[in-house]
């Protein structure tokens, strides 16, 4: 691996700190922004996270407008709705305040406000013709590692086909980690969130496009999510640990820009796209089968017994170890694996994936 060539962006300024949030509008002014658009769910609204950050940017003399109607899954049909608030307010950047799905949707509105058309349009990379707005990302989940991506996932609104639309000028100018922020999550958000960010670390040390820092990355994301994630579900106040999570999550976020997912995130998908099954929970049913099937001993690098491991992390934070337990039709699985033989992340795993290998895996986990 050291002689194999790469090209490995870094792209967001990372401020990191308890209480950072109160530089939110001196960052945005920094970056010249005037009115802004405030991407950030509902739940966000009701924690008093919004009107927080309402507060500090209009202190800096910042116009803001919320767009907060979109769901746990944006879709293309939310993304429209969003990028005609962003046009009607004649907004010069976006802060995208939440989880996974407020940072996704604040870079998708980003891609369709600038460039026109729709979100199909920018499926795959580098689809964008357009500059795009300056964007600050702004977590309150300790797992989605979005805010260190330059993907969005979005469903087609027809299809339900989860669409990764990257390109290099989605990334945020800033992402901003303050754990005061992540520490009222709920347990379930905590659970799925870290459980993902932990498999993060772990695909993107295997994929088959994996580069010399994609592996410091997914090395230091493994040891702080791998410490953290059991002391944050027994112990949830615990700071040290939210601090720990968000930036092991950030961490892996970096190792997927280069290095891409594989089988587990192949697998998973398809589970959310027909059953609505919660991103993390879909991940902690598979994750541990795609570990013992892809039989590598270089995750012995990681942990011994890793498969184990895994499975054990999951049952302590209470996620669902089986198909069955999803209520999943056993009848089903055949489809399912057709469309995870499709995915375009189950290329990069080590080893090769196809619908026959997706469908042993569904086998193994019911
Ligand atoms: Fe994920």
């Amino acid at each position: 691996m050291t002689l194999a060539s790469f090209d490995f962006k870094l792209h967001p300024r990372l401020v990191f700190g308890l209480g950072e949030i109160k530089q939110l509008g001196d960052l945005a002014k920094g970056l010249g922004f005037t009115k802004t658009l405030l991407v950030a769910d509902s739940g966000l609204v009701k924690a008093g996270h919004v009107a927080q950050a309402t507060t500090l940017l209009e202190a800096s003399g910042i116009v803001v407008t919320h767009f907060q109607d979109f769901s746990e899954n944006p879709d293309t049909n939310m993304v429209e709705h969003g990028r005609q608030v962003a046009a009607k307010s004649h907004v010069d950047s976006i802060i995208g305040l939440g989880g996974g799905s407020s940072l996704d949707c604040a870079k998708a509105i980003n891609f369709v406000h600038c460039g026109g058309g729709n979100m199909r349009d920018y499926w795959g990379h580098n689809k964008a013709t357009h500059p795009l707005l300056p964007m600050i990302g702004v977590p309150c989940t300790t797992g989605t590692g979005s805010e260190a991506q330059t993907y969005a996932l979005i469903s087609d609104a027809e299809t339900h086909i989860k669409m990764a639309c990257g390109d290099d000028r989605a990334a945020f100018r800033i992402a901003l980690l303050d754990p005061e922020l992540a520490v009222s999550q709920p347990h379930s958000v905590r659970a799925t969130a870290g459980y993902d960010a932990i498999s993060h670390a772990v695909e993107t040390f295997v994929t088959t496009k994996r580069n010399a820092v994609s592996d410091a990355f997914s090395r230091q994301s493994w040891r702080l999510l791998s410490r953290a994630f059991p002391k944050l579900i027994l112990e949830p106040g615990n700071m040290e640990a939210v601090g720990e999570m968000q930036l092991g999550a950030w961490f892996a976020g970096c190792a997927i820009e280069a290095s891409m997912l594989g089988a587990t995130h192949a697998t998973a998908n398809p589970l959310t796209a027909r059953y609505g099954t919660a991103h993390g929970a879909a991940i902690a049913v598979m994750l541990p089968h795609v570990v013992e099937w892809n039989q590598l001993r270089q995750y012995e690098q990681l942990a011994p017994h890793l498969s184990q491991h895994l499975a054990d992390l999951a049952m302590l934070a209470g996620l669902p170890g089986s198909l069955k337990e999803l209520n999943v039709p056993s009848e089903d699985l055949p489809l399912l694996a057709q469309a995870a033989a499709e995915q375009w992340t189950g290329r990069f795993n080590p080893r090769t994936f196809d619908a026959a290998a997706a469908l042993a895996l569904y086998q193994r986990a019911y």
